[in-house]
């Protein structure tokens, strides 16, 4: 039985939807050896984000990956995991045209992703959106707060909900997003009283990041939790290992060993049985 209450293991919807409370652990991944650690960590829910526009392709923003590239990245991963529920996220502009496109991005995701959900941000505005998808049997995630897609709309990466209209309606939104049919929300980037508020108004757990303590689960980047992302690194973030430095003393030590001579070893190398030699040598 794992932490959850499911018995046979693996993590539905249906399990999170019930789990309000029960501290789910998400986390994201991009490809096969990433997804099957993290599914053997015991996390719950593995997001195939689309910070891999950041962590993975290297752009600045998420806006510029492409629903072929995230379906890429989904098929490595659905590979992988065994146990924890795997999200797909929409990409930006696979969704904004209206509920046909939005139909059509998420059933790819699952037909050719494999995924089991998939996850759009904005709030209010969505809920139509939210509810088709949950028609058609698709099950959404929300996600509210500081939506990294709408980040010129935003005026840049900004904490959301600082004030009380602002809080109000960030409220509003994850209400709606519950009538619609998601069955849980990601929070991000607000003030941890606000996340609080939300997740007592809400029946459906809500995954914090940036969010606070009082938050029905957690989520962070995998790059960022280990050490493996360039760039700014927001307060939220808990670097649990620096694995840029162990990777770059790794490789700089092969790249030393293979200049001076010290890689391959005779250990390392394929040999001639005697036999042959003395063939040879004849
Ligand atoms: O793309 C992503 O990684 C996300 C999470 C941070 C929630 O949307």
């Amino acid at each position: 039985m794992s932490h959850l209450g499911s018995a046979e293991g693996k993590v539905t919807t249906r399990l999170i939807r019930e789990s309000k409370g029960k501290k789910i652990v998400a986390i994201t991944a991009y490809d096969y050896p990433s997804a099957r650690l993290v599914d053997e960590a015991g996390v719950d829910i593995v997001l195939v984000g689309d910070s891999a526009a950041n962590v993975v392709f290297g752009y600045d923003n998420t806006l510029p990956v492409t629903l072929d590239e995230m379906l890429l990245l989904a098929r490595g991963v659905t590979r992988a995991v065994k146990r924890a529920l795997v999200v797909g996220d929409m990409p930006f502009g696979t969704y904004h045209s209206g509920r046909k496109q939005a139909l059509r991005s998420a059933v790819r995701f699952l037909k050719e992703g494999g995924v089991e959900a998939v996850k759009l941000e904005g709030g209010a505005r969505r809920a139509s959106l939210v509810e088709e998808l949950c028609e058609a049997g698709i099950p959404v995630m929300g996600h509210i707060g500081l939506t990294p897609q709408s980040l010129h709309q935003m005026g840049g990466y900004r904490v959301q909900g600082r004030t009380a209209a602002a809080a109000h309606k960030l409220i509003e939104d994850a209400l709606a997003l519950q009538q619609a049919g998601a069955f849980s929300i990601v929070l991000e980037g607000m003030p941890a009283e606000i996340a609080g508020m939300i997740t007592e108004r809400v029946s459906i757990p809500t995954i914090g990041i940036g969010a606070g303590s009082k938050c029905d689960g957690q989520i962070l980047v995998y790059h960022d939790l280990l050490g493996l992302s360039f760039g700014h690194q927001p307060k939220f973030v808990r670097r649990y290992v620096q694995l840029r430095d162990i990777i770059s003393k790794a490789l700089t030590a092969y790249v030393d060993d293979v200049r001076s001579g010290r890689f391959p070893s005779e250990e390392e190398s394929y040999h001639l049985s005697a036999e042959v030699r003395e063939q040879l040598e004849k």
